[in-house]
Formats: structure tokens, sequence, C-alpha cells
């Protein structure tokens, strides 16, 4: 996260070459190239910025301006590439294109960036963002290794090169602690950035704010105050085009060993001493390195597993995950995951937090909600629907704010209580305009050398040794049997029931 005084807003990033591996597909076309250019357009990259994208593509540069124009026509603001600032942005884009098996590619690259400027920083300053599938990760860096691209060519305070290096990070424990030992064998972990989107969302960053810049909170917020809390990653769309990869992944890979431990280490740290990356990820990481093991006995109980089927919605048909593209027919792939976890420290000890995410729910909102006790005494019972339950709720997306429900007496000259929503919401107190993308605060990050905002290593290892009971008790299909729910709906029955037994109940979203 950049923290800047007001005046220094528009400070210039150093000099880097900013190479994309994997610059025709998907997150490049939709995240990365329009991010990169809105950080230009801000004045926010240094002038000798190089941006130079690699793909198997027989393309010169002047191509490859033309299809990232068309990209951000696309996926950005139509019309912005017919303004000085696209003019001057394109000078920025190069190309080289080579097969990522192709070693001599890698050798042209490293000529590339030497010829790129006459300031030899930006040919020793580069980032290396891997948006490539996961497989083939351990071998680029291998070739990024032998043209002399990596540690060899570090300038003298270990800074750079960085390496950006997109999610899934293994597929479990072993896959990660080796991917991350071949990473480390070529980079030092300080340029090493494991990038998880959502700690780049504006509202995932205010949870910090929120919890630490104000003090009222802090009081209430541990096992004395908080009954439980609730995280949902919901998402209305399916797989889309995507189904050869979420075949390998399905929603516990995809969603909840990145962005949910993410989400349950920030409302669950205790305050960093200071705000950098070392402190604030060091609080991250004792959060999920204390949630309690989790027993086969427990998997089954506690965690639901499904997949969604075809339904009709809002008049539409859907199609269920089986008849999706790339998708095997008889596939056993969830996608949708809830489950129960305990937070094993002194504040959250005894607070269950609920977690579900899924494809094709009935609507799309991520959201973090803390639910607190109910008064010790029921003074206005039976004046009230419901029993009084204060919740807090911190809407991420879509919506962005936070709302606090509280109950209030409803006019009238007879005693009955509701429950009111004091509201606070980004689009009304910050003005119209949409938050800036996530991946635009994390590839500034990447330019500045600030990490704080990404997985270090011991984190991904702590998620993993987190999730491997349920992983492997999935793997019997007893423990791991899979449920299936309607699209359009918010998932199995069972993900009901786990939180029925505890005497609670999913937000109404
Ligand atoms: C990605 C997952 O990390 O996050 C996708 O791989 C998911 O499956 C996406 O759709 C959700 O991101 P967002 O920002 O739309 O909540």
């Amino acid at each position: 996260m950049t923290v800047t005084a007001p005046e220094q807003e528009t400070r210039q990033a150093t000099p880097c070459a900013f190479v994309i591996f994997g610059v025709a597909g998907d997150l490049a076309r939709r995240k990365l190239l329009p991010s990169l250019y809105e950080l230009w357009v801000e004045g926010r990259l240094h002038e000798e910025t190089a941006i130079v994208g690699v793909a198997r593509r027989d393309y010169d540069d002047a191509k490859f301006r033309q299809e990232v124009a068309a990209a951000l026509e696309e996926f950005h603001v139509p019309g912005c590439t017919q303004t000085a600032e696209w003019r001057s942005f394109q000078r920025t884009l190069h190309f080289a294109g080579f097969d990522l098996e192709d070693t001599d590619g890698y050798r042209r690259l490293y000529q590339r960036l030497s010829e790129l400027s006459d300031d030899t920083r930006v040919e020793r300053q580069a980032v290396f963002y891997l948006s490539v599938p996961p497989e083939v990760f351990p071998d680029v860096v291998d070739h990024l290794d032998e043209a002399g691209l990596t540690r060899r060519h570090a300038t003298k305070d270990g800074t750079w090169p960085r390496i950006v290096v997109e999610k899934p990070f293994g597929r479990d424990l072993v896959s990660s602690r080796s991917l991350n030992d071949r990473l480390l064998a070529s980079f030092d972990e300080e340029c090493i950035y494991r990038i998880d989107h959502y700690l780049g969302k504006e509202t995932v960053q205010n949870l910090l704010v929120f919890r630490f810049g104000n003090t009222i909170f802090e009081s209430i917020w541990h096992r004395g105050s908080v009954d439980h809390v609730q995280i949902t990653v919901a998402e209305t769309l399916g797989v889309e085009n995507r189904g050869r990869t979420y075949e390998q992944m399905g929603a516990l890979r995809d969603i909840l060993q990145n962005h949910i431990m993410q989400l349950i280490a920030t409302v669950a740290m205790e305050p960093p001493s200071a705000f950098d990356g070392r402190h604030v990820r060091n609080e991250r990481i004792k959060v999920i390195e204390a949630l309690r093991p989790i027993t086969e006995a427990e998997v089954a109980g506690d965690f639901v597993r499904a997949q969604y089927i075809e339904n009709v919605v809002d008049g539409e048909p859907v199609k269920g995950y089986r008849q999706e593209e790339n998708v095997a027919p008889n596939s056993a792939t969830e996608t949708f995951v809830a489950g129960k976890f305990h937070v094993d420290t002194w504040r959250w000890s005894g607070v269950p937090f609920y977690i579900r995410t899924g494809k094709r729910l009935a609507s799309r909102v991520t959201e973090v909600s803390i639910h607190f006790n109910e008064p010790p005494m029921q003074l206005f019972r039976g004046l009230d629907d419901t029993p009084p339950r204060n919740v807090l709720a911190m809407r991420i997306q879509p919506d962005e704010g936070i709302s606090l429900s509280i109950d209030a007496k409803r006019p009238g000259v007879t005693m009955a209580l509701d429950s009111v929503q004091m509201d606070f919401s980004y689009a009304e107190s910050f003005g119209g305009g949409s938050l800036a993308d996530a991946y635009e605060a994390l590839l500034l990050d990447v330019i500045h050398g600030d990490p704080m905002l990404f997985a270090r290593s011991d984190m991904h290892d702590a998620a993993w040794v987190a999730l491997t009971p349920v992983l492997d008790a999935w793997q019997d299909p007893t423990l791991g049997m899979l449920d299936y729910y309607p699209a359009g709906t918010w998932g199995p029955r069972a993900a009901d029931e786990l939180m029925k037994r505890d005497g609670r109940a999913w937000r109404a979203l």
C-alpha cells in the first residue's frame, strides 16, 4: 500500500521494465494493461518505463500497440486511445514474441531490455509478471535464470529484479512449498510478489484503516463482544470460459485458500506495531497460523462442498457446472464451499468464523460481517420480531461501504422495536466515479517495492497447512460428499444446516 501525503499523490515511480509473460491472455487484456495505462494517465509511472509484452505471437511493436489499443477500448474506457495520453503511453509498449519453452527467446529478451534504454537501470530494474498457467511458473524461472535475467543480474541492494506470481500458488502444501523453493533459488523473498488481488481492493485496505485508524472499535473487537463472524464471497457468474483451469481447482483452491484467508487475517489480526510490509504481514500470518487444526470428523460436519446444477434464473435457462465447456460430464469439482474456522488466540477464543463462497449464487456480494452478542438481559423481550443483535457489515463489493444494524424504537405511542441501519457508502461519501481497480494499486506497489499487500511465503504455507485436513478428508467420498444446488440460489441446504446446528443463520444478502 503506497502511503502518500496528499501533496505527494502523484510522485513518480522509479524507471523499470515491466515484462508481462502471457500478455495475450485475459488477465493482461482486462486488468494489467488497463491498470498500467491508468497509472500512466495519472502520472504515476516514470517516463522511461518500458512495458514489454511476451507471447507466442508474430507481432512487432506496432502490431502489439494495436492489440493493446483494442484491449483498452474493450475493457477500459471506450475512446481512450484517441487521446494524447494514449499517444505517449503507446511509446512505452514493446513486444517480444517467443514460446515460453524457447531458451533463445529469453536471450533475445535480455538483449531487448538492454537496448530499451540508455539508462541501464531499466534493464536491471525489471519486473517479470507471470500471467501464465501455474504449471509453467518453474520453467519460466529456469529460463530467466539461464538467460541471466534473475539473481545474477540483481542490483546491489538486492531489491531488483522482481517477479510477480499470480494465483493459484500451488495446489496443496507440497506443491506450494516446492514452487516457493524454486522462486527463492532465483529471487530474494523481498523481490517475490505473490499476488492476491483481494488485498488491493479499496475496501479490503479500508478494513485496516477502519480497525486501526479509529479508537471506538478496538474495545469491542474480541470474544467479549463478538458472537461470531461471517465472510461471504458470492458470485453470480459461472466458470465462464475457465472450465479447464477451474476443474483443477474448485472453490477451495480458487477463493478460500487465498482471498478468504486474507479476509480472515485482516479482520482478526492484532494491531501491527508499524504500518509497513513486515509488521502488517507478520500479524496477518499469525492469525492463519492460529487457525485450529481441523479433524477429519469435523470436516464432515463443519464443511460443505457443492456444485451448481442447471436452473432457470430470471427467466433464462442457466447451465449446470457439468454442462460447462471443458468440464467433465461427471466432474466432482466443487463450485461452492462453506465452513467453520476457529482462530485460537486470546482475542478470538470461542468465536467461530463462518465462511461461504460459490459461483452461480443468488447475488454478487462480498461481505465481512461481525455479529455482536445479544444484550445480557432481554429487556425488550416480545417487542421485537427478532432478538436484538448488532451487526457490523463491511461490504467489500458491490455498493462498497459499511453498515451497522442497531435496534431503535419505532415511532409511535407504543413501545415497539425495529432494526435500523447506520450506513457509510463510498459512493456517497467520496462522490461518484468508480473505485480504482485493485490491480492498479498492486502494480504500483510492485514498482515502488512495497510488499504489504502481497502474500509472503509463510502465509501460503499457513493457509495450506490449515486446509490440508479438509483436502485430505475430501479424498474420502463419504467425508467429502458432493452436494448440489440449483444455479441462482444461495447454495445447498447443508450450508444452512451448518449454521442452524450452532443456533445461527447466514445473513440475508
Ligand atoms: C479470482 C478467481 O481470483 O477472483 C475467480 O480466480 C473469481 O474465479 C475472481 O471470479 C473474483 O474476483 P472479484 O474481484 O470479481 O471478486
